[in-house]
């Protein structure tokens, strides 16, 4: 018997040696010391011994036993430990490596120039108001002094969707619509789309953005215009920058005037984008005509105000020298990615 457990304690020793998972570990244990395994099969076999020399056989089996089970405790620190180590050894992570990089999303240079002028203008006690863009022929001309048979019309070519109903070719459309909402005094901007039947090309497009503005009150003058104008135009193209009014013509308002800002390619020096002039036209604008008050329900006589409408669009290509009104519209990620605030 002693010699048989001689050989089992060496045979163990042995196959411990090539062990060196927890896995195989295990499955080796239950062989020696599970239900059936060869140092439970011993003890039964305790039975078929004599009764003299069973409590020192039983005694050398116990010893037997507990060696097995202080051999495998140990094995199994050192394997555990080791698969550990292999573990933090596969899943090390190098800090020192630089990170993926992120592709983040840009603001579209419309969206740009309209929020910078939203800023400005609801930093100046403005409020927003978005018209619809399929609008009527009412608030779009009737309303704004421009009766169905005034050559004036013919300024812009409509799309018409129906007799009355038509895209909106102004944000002047907006106008009626917020005093109609709002009684003087009246401070609103009115951004948004608007079309005009053209085709697209480096300076044209049947869609492009405006931003309407309209201050309605008691005594509103043309300076008042010029004032706010001054305001803008050192906000958006920098401190340096001065207005011009020239004389102009629109039905809805009376004075009206075209606007120049000097030119942000030179200072006013004169240069290729300003044609030499040094001056830049970058909206149109004017003393909202008395018609206009009393279509909305206002007495002129009381109320008096100014109304003017910027392209956006011509705005970013000026601000951000873009060649082509195209690349606008195109949606380029090369083109738009530029645009990081
Ligand atoms: N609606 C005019 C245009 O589209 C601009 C404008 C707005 C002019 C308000 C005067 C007053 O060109």
């Amino acid at each position: 018997m002693e010699t048989k457990i001689n050989l089992l304690k060496e045979k163990l020793n042995q196959e411990l040696k090539n062990i060196n998972d927890s896995k195989s570990l295990y499955s080796l244990q239950s062989s020696y010391l599970g239900k059936t395994g060869e140092i439970s099969l011993m003890m039964r076999e305790l039975g078929k011994v004599d009764k003299e020399e069973r409590p020192k056989l039983g005694q050398i089996i116990n010893q037997l036993k507990e060696w097995a089970i202080s051999k495998f405790f140990n094995a199994s620190q050192t394997i555990k430990l080791n698969e550990l180590l292999s573990r933090y050894k596969n899943e090390e992570i190098d800090v020192t490596l630089p990170a993926k990089s992120q592709k983040y999303g840009s603001l579209h240079p419309i969206t740009l120039v309209t929020n910078e002028l939203l800023d400005i203008f609801t930093g100046l006690g403005f409020y927003v108001y978005e018209g619809p863009e399929i609008e009527n022929d009412y608030y779009c001309f009737t309303a704004l002094n421009l009766p169905k048979d005034h050559p004036a019309r013919d300024m812009q070519d409509t799309f018409y969707l129906s007799e009355d109903l038509l895209l909106r070719v102004q944000t002047s459309a907006g106008q009626i619509r917020a005093m109609e909402q709002n009684k003087p005094p009246l401070k609103v901007v009115v951004p948004g789309r608007v079309y005009r039947i053209d085709d697209l090309d480096s300076t044209h497009s049947p869609m492009f953005h405006q931003m309407e503005g309209l201050v309605i009150d008691k005594h509103v003058t043309l300076c008042d215009l010029k004032g706010v104008l001054e305001i803008l135009a050192k906000k958006m193209f920098g401190e340096e920058s001065k207005t011009r009014l020239r004389p102009s013509f629109f039905p809805f308002t009376e004075p009206s005037v075209e606007v120049d800002v000097t030119c942000c390619g030179c200072g006013g020096k004169g240069c290729k984008i300003c044609k030499n002039t040094g001056w830049i036209e970058v909206l149109g604008a004017g003393m909202v005509h008395p018609n206009v008050i009393k279509n909305a329900g206002l007495d002129p006589e009381i109320y008096s105000g100014f109304a003017f409408g910027v392209g956006l669009e011509r705005i970013a290509i000026l601000k951000y020298g873009i060649k082509d009104l195209k690349w606008l519209y195109e949606n380029d990620v090369r083109f738009l990615s530029q645009f990081k605030i």
